[in-house]
């Protein structure tokens, strides 16, 4: 199934730079939030990936590294799907959780041609308890998780509450945007934070960084 860092990163670097109408490219490590917010005005400028190139890299080459490779649990989709892309060639099941339909709709037939091969979609909010539970009888265990869903402290703590135990011995749970919080708003960091300090359920979970950018960020523990 998994191929190697280089060939999957001129893979992603070709889809990323000639996507038919999100012309954002990744995102800049260097810009701040505030910058990203003024320039995402239309939709040419959305970035097919909402991933720093070298962040999503750097995790492509620890989960093939760890040979994760049967089923990942994705949270949060994004408007063109650039990551669910990348996993869908490392893993043979990807489970993504996404509250909008269009942009999963779109996905399917801009992208994978109104099929979904191993794409398997849930569509509402990842704590809805019908989501949920549709989820979990699907995947009963996974290989990773990737939560980048809704950003706030109390969604995506309930998100690892909820999801985390899906996850194998030896598999990862893994973290976007984790540099830094914007309160009321983006609120990662702090939960990383918590689990880090054991603040959350006692045990101090050993996190792994993956920061290259200014204020976006990936961070992991692995199981
Ligand atoms: C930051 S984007 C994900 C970007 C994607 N990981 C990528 O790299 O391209 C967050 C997505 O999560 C979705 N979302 C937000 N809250 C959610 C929730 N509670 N349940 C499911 N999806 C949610 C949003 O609609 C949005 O598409």
């Amino acid at each position: 199934m998994a191929q190697d860092i280089e060939t999957i990163a001129q893979d992603l670097d070709e889809w990323v730079y000639n996507h038919p109408w999100a012309k954002g490219g990744y995102v800049d490590p260097n810009s701040t939030r505030e910058e990203r917010i003024a320039y995402h005005s239309n939709q040419s400028s959305t970035n097919p990936i909402q991933q720093v190139r070298d962040e999503i890299l750097g995790l492509v080459e620890r989960i093939l590294e760890l040979k994760l490779d049967k089923k990942i649990v994705e949270i949060g989709f994004g408007e063109v799907g650039g990551t669910h892309r990348i996993l869908k060639q490392l893993f043979s099941e990807v489970h993504t959780v996404e509250m909008r339909s269009h942009v999963v709709d779109r996905h399917i037939e801009e992208q994978q041609n109104g099929e979904k091969g191993n794409s398997f979609f849930y569509i509402g909010a990842s704590t809805d308890h019908d989501v949920y539970l549709d989820l979990c009888r699907n995947v009963v265990q996974c290989d990773a998780i990737f939560i980048d869903g809704h950003h706030s402290r109390n969604i995506v703590e309930s998100d690892w509450r909820m999801y985390h135990h899906l996850v194998r011995k030896g598999g990862m749970v893994i973290f976007h945007d984790t540099i830094c919080d914007f309160e009321g708003e983006r609120e990662v960091a702090g939960l990383v934070d918590d689990l880090s300090n054991g603040k959350i359920d006692g045990k101090k979970y050993k996190f792994e960084h993956i920061h290259k950018s200014l204020d976006v960020g990936i961070s992991y523990y692995i199981v």
